[in-house]
């Protein structure tokens, strides 16, 4: 049986066909282009976009896999958290394909799906794990016995780190957004440790706005000295990116030893990162992990983790 899922919560349009989480095909069309301008994501033109390319995005993925709209035995679509007007386009068109076909409809939650594409093209699926979503709205950590369960233990208080990589990125000139030309211009050797210091929360917390301010003033006061020179600049991003890294892992390692679970997944564009994916694989030789990453291709926003979590609970639901 073969599962379409369908996303639409933020700038991207994404379509996927799924059969045994074997991806058969993910189409995804961004918007991110026409919002660079602005400096961040403009609700209004993400769901005009989706409503404009959603049917062709649609047509392309059935294309691509092989199939036809009749072949298709379940409609999974991403139901939140997200853009309103942009969820809104993909859920009435997942609605009303469902109905012509007669197929079911199941509506998924738009961060377990950012975890479920580890498992994608994957023989199994393991569980119990701790997930950590890294991405440009969200920065959590789930415990994860079962997938009908996401139990959250630890979130950001008030950035996420991608929005926090993103705001400063872009008042250092990098564009929106910036997480990957961050990461592309990090230089391990010019990270001062001590320039952005984490507080350090109760619980698991994440916080990043009082770097990202820290950052701002950097900017500011150097630019005023008139020694903001490309070297310096590249050293305070790689610095900030250091940071940002730092605290995702020093959460999720407090977590791992906490709840004593073996496996972590991860997902959301941030983990798309070289550095925090090079700390993930040292995390996971130092403390004997099964460590499950998605392909890059399949961090950022997309439909393929839809699709296959949908398959999944259609499955194993309870009648
Ligand atoms: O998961 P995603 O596509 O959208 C949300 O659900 O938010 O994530 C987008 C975020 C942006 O903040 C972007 O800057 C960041 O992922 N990002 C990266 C990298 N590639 C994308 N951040 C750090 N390093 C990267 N290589
Ligand atoms: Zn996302």
């Amino acid at each position: 049986m073969y599962t379409l899922g369908i996303e639409t919560s933020c700038d991207e349009t994404s379509v996927a066909v799924v059969a045994k989480r074997k991806v058969s095909s993910c189409k995804t069309f961004s918007s991110i282009r026409l919002h660079a301008k602005y400096g961040g994501v403009i609700p209004e033109i993400a769901s005009r976009r989706h409503l404009k390319f959603i049917d062709h995005v649609t047509t392309l993925a059935l294309k691509d896999a092989g199939i036809r709209a009749k072949d298709i035995g379940l409609v999974a679509v991403t139901r939140e958290p997200g853009l309103i007007g942009s969820l809104l386009v993909g859920l009435r068109f997942a609605e009303s394909l469902a109905y012509s076909l007669d197929v079911p409809l199941l509506g998924i939650d738009h961060l377990h799906a950012h975890l479920f594409a580890a498992f994608l093209d994957r023989p199994k699926v393991t569980l119990p794990f701790l997930g950590l979503v890294a991405s440009g709205g969200h920065t959590q950590i789930y415990r994860v016995n079962d997938l009908f369960q996401f139990r959250l233990i630890a979130q950001t208080r008030d950035d996420a780190c991608g929005e926090a990589l993103d705001k400063v990125g872009r008042y250092y000139g990098l564009g929106f957004p910036a997480g990957a030309k961050i990461d592309s211009l990090f230089r391990a050797e010019w990270v001062e440790e001590r320039l952005f210091r984490m507080k350090s929360l109760e619980r698991f917390d994440f916080s990043f706005s009082g770097i990202k301010t820290k950052a701002v003033y950097l900017h500011d006061q150097l630019q005023k000295e008139g020694t903001l020179t490309e070297k310096r600049v590249t050293g305070i991003l790689s610095s900030f990116q250091y940071a940002v890294v730092d605290s995702l892992i020093n959460n999720l390692t407090r977590s791992v030893k906490k709840f004593k679970i073996g496996t972590v997944v991860c997902g959301g564009g941030v983990v798309a990162n070289s550095l925090l994916r090079a700390r993930l694989a040292d995390l996971r030789k130092s403390l004997g992990l099964e460590l499950l990453l998605p392909p890059i291709k399949y961090c950022q926003d997309n439909a393929a983790g839809v699709a296959g979590l949908g398959e999944y609970l259609y499955a194993k639901r309870k009648p």
